[in-house]
């Protein structure tokens, strides 16, 4: 079958880490003769730059039809002080709505061999692997009433989280389903103790779990998570969590791991279209100096040929492959203090003959 794959390259390091992933993608597509499309659009501060907007139609119109988008990441300096709407981050914001990608998973995981990178002891640290579910598209990211309105006394702003029951059983049935493929726990995270909305989510959730009887499912309040996330983050196989706790949780939980560099994310809808990206943001500092660890975005396209594309081979060995990159001792500059590294440039080449071993082509 042939299927469409988007690259969005955008802003900062986004350009040099998806070309890392392109040539992964080039590779496997000649290795299985892969029946893909690849077509490459801007997004972001790119795209603003030479159309105005920063999600253009086009680009827009491309990403209805692809079945994997690979987003490279946006955002950078020289965009801040554009209008609201018009800044990098509302192509992200547009793609999540328009495409309806509600279901975000964000892995958090560490390789033992860089446990020294994490800001946390490794008696409490090691063999961490914790899947994060975040609602992406209802909340009080898209709640209606917003705005800010300056010409009340005293002037004000406001926005709404809200969430309906089909939205919570949605994201909660994907977060349910991911934990009875992994260690079937689930830990269903809001502000019960203070929130309507949350209080109605924990109903939802807690009627929903009647449907998967083998997954155990504990709940916690958001303050407590985060706490929990660093005191000891072993205690949790899968969070679920709305849109605005789900995204400083998954901050917190990428940190622990001391690699940001190295963790990929989907987002998806009901249709399994999903668009993939590295959790590492755009990185101005380091961008166009060939220092960016393109791993996050490599182990994303995993995730594309896992979630997307069905191709369950592809993707275990690509991840297989990096896995053994890391083994083999291969670095980057985010994950050694050694003055030799490879630059973003070199991984692919290097894990390309590791792909090519694991393979039985
Ligand atoms: C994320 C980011 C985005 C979000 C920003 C860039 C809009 O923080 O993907 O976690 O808040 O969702
Ligand atoms: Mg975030």
């Amino acid at each position: 079958m042939n299927n469409k794959i988007l690259i969005l390259p955008g802003d900062g390091i986004g350009p040099e880490v998806t070309s890392s992933a392109m040539e992964i993608l080039r590779f496997v597509k000649d290795l299985y003769s892969l029946d893909l499309d690849i077509e490459i659009h801007d997004v972001g501060g790119a795209a603003y730059d030479k159309t105005g907007y920063p999600l253009p139609d086009k680009t827009l119109e491309i990403a209805r039809k692809s079945d994997a988008i690979l987003f490279g990441a946006v955002g950078g300096p020289e965009w801040e002080d554009l209008d609201w709407d018009k800044r990098p981050e509302q192509a992200l914001l547009g793609l999540r709505k328009e495409l309806g990608l509600f279901a975000n998973l964000r892995p958090a995981f560490l390789f033992n061999e860089l446990s020294s990178a994490s800001p946390i002891k490794e008696e409490i640290i090691n063999d961490l692997d914790i899947l994060i579910v975040r609602e992406l598209t209802g909340g009080i990211y898209f709640g209606e009433p917003r705005g800010i309105d300056t010409s009340s006394n005293p002037p004000h702003a406001f926005n709404t989280m809200i969430y309906d029951e089909k939205e919570i059983e949605r994201i909660g049935r994907v977060a349910f389903e991911s934990a009875q493929k992994r260690n079937k726990k689930l830990c269903s995270v809001e502000k019960a103790n203070v929130l309507e909305v949350s209080k109605f989510w924990r109903e939802i959730i807690t009627n929903l779990s009647k449907d998967y009887p083998d997954v155990e499912l504990t709940h916690q309040l958001a303050d407590n998570t985060a706490m929990q996330l660093v005191l000891d983050p072993n205690q949790f196989d899968v969070i679920v969590s709305s849109n605005l706790f789900g995204d400083i949780l998954s901050d917190i939980a990428a940190t622990l791991t001391g690699s940001i560099g190295m963790l990929p994310s989907a987002s998806l809808n009901t249709s399994s279209q999903g668009m993939y990206e590295p959790c590492h943001g755009s990185a101005p500092d380091i961008a166009g100096k060939n220092l960016a660890n393109p791993l996050a975005m490599i182990l994303s396209l995993a995730m594309a040929f896992r979630y997307s594309l069905e191709n369950h081979q592809v993707a275990n060995i690509i991840e297989e492959s990096v896995k053994e990159f890391i083994s083999r001792g291969f670095r980057t500059k985010d994950l050694t203090e050694d003055t030799s590294f490879l630059e973003t440039g070199e991984v692919a080449s290097e894990l390309i003959p590791i792909i090519k071993e694991k393979s039985d082509v």
